[in-house]
């Protein structure tokens, strides 16, 4: 499995990490355009893995595509991230040139390669790259609910003073600040809903709280967050892999699924080794399908800016 990672900055170099510290990949190329960068990354990767016990072979390259032909995955991150105060709606103009430039170089040398979109506004870079490229529609996966989603099994865990591993919840819709819907009704903790151990004011802390779970990084940090969508973006590389045909929420182009055509959308898919091997259809009840309508409406608009 030859993984490419584009932009070797905060998110692709703590993605490039964690694949390698879970070596299931047999080489991970970093590309940058800063000269050197993705270079000088690699290098310190790849010197952490006597330490950390890895065989994965990373590499670094400076703009040269050639050097990533035949990846089965190609991640993007390149772009800009978000300052405080900023929206990711806010970085369109930058990084949907790039977004574009980027994803037709990788096809050149990978036409038959599975792409995860990370760059920002997310739904709309994915969206991009499918009107942009003519990869079918299971090889473009944009990466936002499985990071919004572990984000809130962070804060059910904080709210119910207990262990995340007992907690289970999915985070669909837009990847925006006010476009992602935490499942609250589906949380459970050990398969028993959280409503049983939750107030619904404190339930409701805890959804706003993860909708604006990267603002709050973002102010903290002064830029936006890595290790989470790193590790986000490395569990979906290796659900492809592996073929695990694990859950996770990704947008996904829809066409007809909950109800939306064209646009691409938080949805949960079952990832293998074809990406989105399927897109697994939740009954939700009418308040969700009226929240789900507005967060659709706040994507169409971010697109119509294309
Ligand atoms: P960063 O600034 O640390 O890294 C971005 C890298 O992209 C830089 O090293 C830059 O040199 C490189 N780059 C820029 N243009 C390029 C090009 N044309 N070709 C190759 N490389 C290029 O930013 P960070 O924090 O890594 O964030 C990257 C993107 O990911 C941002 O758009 C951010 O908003 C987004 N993001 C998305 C998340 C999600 O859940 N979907 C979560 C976190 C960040």
């Amino acid at each position: 499995m030859k993984v490419t990672v584009v932009g070797a900055g905060a998110v692709g170099a703590s993605c490039a990490e964690y694949i390698a510290i879970k070596d299931f990949a047999s080489e991970v190329v970093l590309l940058d355009i800063k000269e050197g960068y993705a270079e000088g990354k690699a290098m310190d990767l790849m010197q952490t893995a006597s330490l950390n016990g890895f065989d994965t072979k990373i590499t670094g390259i400076t703009n040269d595509y050639s050097k990533t032909a035949n990846s089965d995955v190609c991640v993007i991150t390149s772009g800009i991230p978000r300052k405080p105060g900023m929206t990711r709606e806010e970085l369109i103009g930058i990084n949907a040139g790039i977004v574009k430039t980027v994803s037709s170089n990788l096809i050149e040398f990978s036409p038959e390669t599975i792409i995860i979109v990370v760059s920002n506004p997310m739904d709309t870079m994915a969206y991009l790259v499918h009107k942009s490229t003519s990869l079918p529609k299971n090889k473009i996966i944009g990466m936002g609910g499985a990071l919004d989603s572990a984000r809130f099994k962070y804060r059910l865990a904080e709210a119910l003073q207990g262990p995340i591993s007992d907690v289970d919840g999915m985070v669909i819709g837009g990847h925006s600040d006010t476009g992602m819907i935490p499942l609250t009704r589906l949380a459970t903790r050990n398969g028993v809903p959280v409503s049983e151990f939750l107030s619904a004011e404190r339930l409701n802390e805890v959804l706003e709280a993860t909708k604006v779970g990267g603002a709050t990084l973002t102010k903290l940090l002064g830029t936006s967050a890595w290790y989470a969508p790193g590790a986000a973006v490395s569990a979906m590389v290796q659900a492809i892999a592996c073929d695990t045909k694990k859950v996770f929420p990704c947008s996904a182009l829809l066409e007809g699924e909950y109800g939306f055509n064209d646009i691409c959308l938080g949805v949960p898919v079952v990832l293998g080794k074809n990406g989105i091997e399927e897109i697994v259809k939740i009954t939700l009840n009418d308040a969700e399908k009226a929240t789900m309508q507005e967060s659709a409406k706040g994507v169409k608009a971010v697109n119509d800016l294309l």
